[in-house]
């Protein structure tokens, strides 16, 4: 069993001595669910840190503190990313108990120096070579899916719901085309790959957590018995190469870390995408003027996706944890403090984006968003994110050009620290 599915939250640390505490604010506030925009700026302007209590986290606002820690990896560790925030019930330590359940760490919560050896292989992976094998299936998808929105439109005159209908689909099978798993398995993939945000990030109950480790664990089996199976049927994907790249030096890379790399990405590439996809809409429909601005010219697409990852992102928050005694920002945190990034702080910081809480498609320098973090970790799937992002609005402004959101709907994201999306969108056209 992978040890970061034994980690409890353990009796929060105390706060570091001379560090503002906040008794009241947590991620997890009803208040900051809906809208944590508004709060993430009143936090910075009270100060660049404090101690959570209700977390346990020492929490940084600024982006510069951030760029800081995120560029010290041997003081600030990430090996704490992927750990549940709330303690797992009996029912999924059990399912994870299962002897043959074993990825190992490969990637965000690997250290140095290993996660070097293993990240040279995965960023080869990575090529604009191997995106824009992906470009004619992602656009011929898009089409599909947008194909039978129209038709279940003519046929009942009813909105559609986007995620079931395009957003959860498109990323799925987007990444397990980049891996190499077949078509015909993609149902069952995508139901082994949804709920992960909630597993490690928000607080499902115990029987839901029980299923989603159930699901972990057949998805674990899938990709070993398809590693072992891919051993004799190599092709052009990411699985095939890391194969290779394992035959090549099997001490370099192993091959359970080859079964581990592919585990860990059906969850990296897929949620936070359906978000990224949802979110452009959730900034873009509303304000028409600049929807109509990427009909009439699909070129400004890709800065508009730059700035929704700015002004809205996915993913709105990371962590990490002290490996020894520091300092910062004149605080003293010992060796085990944990650091919640503030990404939704940082993203909007008016010294750093000017009018920072206006969306603008033009802005010149939307890039410059922490939303893929930055140094060792910064985010493998940064460029395939931003491309099937590009590629899915290019797709909508031209089919839809009528797309609009139905009015007066809830938009509400599932309770969890660090993933911001909406779990339902309706949508007409
Ligand atoms: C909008 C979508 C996405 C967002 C906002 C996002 C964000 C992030 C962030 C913040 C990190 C952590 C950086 C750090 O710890 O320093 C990260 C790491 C990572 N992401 Fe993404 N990500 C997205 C999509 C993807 C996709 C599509 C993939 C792959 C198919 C992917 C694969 C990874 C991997 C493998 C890492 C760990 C890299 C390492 O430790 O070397 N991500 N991502």
């Amino acid at each position: 069993m992978a040890d970061d599915y034994h980690q409890l939250r353990d009796a929060a640390p105390p706060a570091p001595l001379g560090c503002p505490v906040n008794h009241e604010w947590s991620p997890l506030n009803e208040d900051y669910l809906v809208d944590p925009y508004p709060i993430a700026s009143a936090l910075r302007a009270d100060g660049p840190m404090f101690y959570a209590e209700q977390l346990g986290y020492v929490v940084i606002t600024e982006m510069v503190d951030i760029l800081d820690v995120f560029n010290q990896p041997e003081v600030y560790s990430s090996e704490i990313v992927q750990d549940p925030v709330f303690p797992l019930g009996e029912q999924a330590r059990a399912v994870l108990a299962a002897p043959d359940f074993n990825p190992q760490k490969v990637m965000s919560n690997r250290q140095a120096p290993d996660h070097g050896r293993i990240r040279k292989y995965t960023r080869q992976g990575f090529s604009r070579r191997r995106l824009q094998t992906l470009e004619p299936y992602v656009r011929r998808r898009s089409g599909e899916l947008i194909d039978d929105m129209i038709a279940s439109k003519a046929a009942t005159g009813e909105p559609i719901e986007f995620i079931d209908a395009f957003a959860f689909p498109l990323p799925g099978e987007t990444v397990f085309r980049f891996i190499g798993f077949p078509e015909a398995d993609d149902e069952r993939l995508k139901h082994w790959c949804a709920d992960r945000k909630a597993f490690s990030w928000g607080r499902p109950s115990e029987d839901e957590q029980a299923v989603i480790a159930e699901k972990m664990l057949a998805y674990w089996r899938y990709c070993r018995a398809f590693t072992a199976t891919k051993q004799a049927n190599r092709g052009d994907d990411f699985a095939s190469e890391l194969l290779a790249a394992h035959e090549a030096d099997a001490t370099d890379l192993t091959y359970r870390e080859v079964e581990s790399i592919l585990y860990g990405l059906s969850f990296a590439g897929h949620e936070a995408v359906t978000a990224l996809i949802c979110n452009c809409l959730l900034c873009l429909l509303p304000r028409r003027d600049q929807w109509d601005q990427l009909v009439a010219d699909p070129s400004l697409i890709p800065n508009a996706v730059e700035e929704v990852l700015r002004f809205e992102s996915s993913q709105i928050s990371w962590r990490r944890v002290t490996t020894r005694e520091t300092e910062l920002r004149g605080v003293s945190l010992p060796a085990g403090t944990r650091i919640f990034m503030n990404f939704a702080s940082a993203n909007r910081q008016a010294d750093l984006f000017d009018h920072p809480d206006e969306f603008d498609i033009h802005r010149p320098n939307a890039a410059q968003h922490i939303s893929f973090g930055k140094g060792m970790h910064y985010c493998l799937g940064a460029n395939l994110a931003k491309f099937e992002a590009v590629l899915v609005l290019e797709a909508l402004v031209d089919r839809l050009p009528s797309l609009r959101m139905v009015e007066d709907q809830k938009i509400w994201s599932s309770p969890n620290i660090t993933f911001r999306g909406p779990e339902q969108l309706l949508v007409d056209f």
